[in-house]
């Protein structure tokens, strides 16, 4: 009988090798740009300490409270997987000092994120980021810097159409007195909805403004809103950057709406959007952190970062999107080797690997078959040139080597053939 078949978990996906060449390329050009920008890349732990993302996300969000994948390890610690890198690289910055260097610290890191979301189109279990934080300044011109780079990688990668919600949430001094009055107002405005909305309005009246239920449009659209409540810091502050913004000709939409779903945001927030996605329309989301660092037993350092979801990145740039641009990220195979009979079979493990040596991309048929199945199989790879390698090259020391564009065939001396290959490959 039939082994059953297994599949990977509900929430994760495969990315096979056709998408797999589009993410290096994003990959490629977003390490290209923010280079440029002085950002230097830093790989953190796929897991951490639970605590770190309590501690650093917050722990009534829902992250915390309903998304980690959280374990007790063998030694009886409770682990995380990370539902995302901002936390993990503050850690990093802490636990290795890098404030003791000078200016601003640019870091970027891309990889794999968990939360345990209900799966549905650009939601995943699993799924990927491309993350850049900077610390060490509330300089608006940082946000500004920060939104120029971001805005730049996604052109690069062929986006168009998008938009750019802006906000700023206040600060410690400002955001509680608009809280305050916020939870007033939804209290009234919702009073009979049900205990489990109360309740989660008296944890966080904030979170009701991110509802995606339509019943609560019509409310958040009479709510007053944060730029009614900022003080003198944290206008100034948005308008600088408004300014910067401006200047450096980035469009952005004011959207005072805008609160996003993780607790160490001050000041600046931001969301990319786009109608293309449907209900996950957020392809990347940022701020400002500047608690977080702190929080995390570092100096007090004012931060700010964007994440970008890779999926939802790629979904948008399509099938001409980055990496359908050629040669350079492709690679195909160049030179195929067919081969008839159990010596020329042995010769062409030997062969192939003499190509490759040359640094040329060479592939072989495997388990035999007629000249006219491996020829098949030659034309399906795509190689330019095909060699035919049989007894009779083998005893005559040749090889004949088809090219396939101009469908000429002729023979060439074995111990030449490397050669050959490169004038006419590498020419
Ligand atoms: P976030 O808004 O939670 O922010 O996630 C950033 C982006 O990751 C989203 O805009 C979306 O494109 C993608 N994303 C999030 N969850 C999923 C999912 N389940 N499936 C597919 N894509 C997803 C953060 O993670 C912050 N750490 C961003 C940040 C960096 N803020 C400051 N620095």
């Amino acid at each position: 009988m039939a082994r059953q078949k297994l599949t990977a978990v509900r929430g994760v996906k495969d990315i096979l090798p056709e998408e797999a060449r589009r993410w290096s390329e994003a990959e490629r050009v977003a390490r290209e740009i923010f280079a440029r920008y002085g950002y230097g890349e830093i790989r953190v732990p796929t897991f951490e300490r639970t605590e770190l993302f309590s501690r650093g996300i917050g722990d009534s969000t829902d992250i915390v409270t309903k998304e980690m994948y959280t374990f007790e390890d063998k030694g009886g610690d409770s682990i995380t997987l990370r539902p995302e890198a901002t936390a993990s690289i503050c850690r990093a910055y802490v636990q290795n000092s890098l404030y003791a260097q000078a200016g601003v610290a640019k870091l970027f890191c891309m990889g794999p994120m968990f939360r345990y979301e209900r799966p549905q189109a650009g939601r995943y279990r699993q799924f990927h980021q491309i993350d850049a934080e900077a610390l060490g300044t509330d300089d608006p011109a940082l946000d500004a810097e920060v939104i120029f780079m971001l805005m730049e990688f996604l052109e690069a990668v062929g986006l168009a159409g998008l938009s750019l919600q802006l906000n700023n949430i206040g600060d410690a001094e400002c955001r509680p007195v608009y809280a305050a009055a916020l939870l007033e107002f939804l209290k009234k405005e919702t009073a009979g909805m049900g205990a489990d909305l109360a309740e989660r309005i008296e944890r966080n009246p904030l979170r009701f403004l991110d509802s995606k239920d339509p019943d609560h449009a019509e409310i958040i659209s009479r709510a007053p809103t944060i730029d009614q409540y900022w003080n003198k810091r944290c206008r100034n502050h948005f308008d600088t950057l408004c300014r910067h913004l401006d200047r450096g000709g980035v469009r952005y939409e004011r959207n005072p709406a805008l609160v996003r779903g993780l607790d160490y945001y001050c000041l600046t927030v931001f969301e990319v959007t786009s109608e293309d996605l449907g209900a996950q329309n957020a392809v990347c989301g940022g701020g400002r952190y500047d608690g977080l660092v702190e929080e995390l037993g570092g100096p007090p350092t004012p931060a700010i970062g964007f994440a970008i979801g890779m999926e939802r990145l790629l979904q948008l740039t399509g099938k001409a999107g980055p990496g359908t641009g050629g040669e350079s990220v492709e690679y195909p195979i160049e030179v195929f080797i067919v081969a008839l009979g159990e010596s020329a079979e042995a010769e062409s493990l030997t062969l192939a690997s003499e190509l490759r040596g040359r640094g040329l991309r060479a592939d072989r048929t495997f388990g035999g078959g007629s000249m006219k199945s491996q020829m098949k199989r030659a034309d399906r790879s795509g190689a330019r040139y095909v060699i035919v390698l049989g007894d009779d090259e083998i005893a005559g020391g040749v090889v004949a080597l088809r090219d396939m564009a101009e469908s000429q065939q002729e023979k060439i001396e074995r111990a030449g053939i490397g050669d050959h290959l490169c004038a006419r490959l590498r020419a």
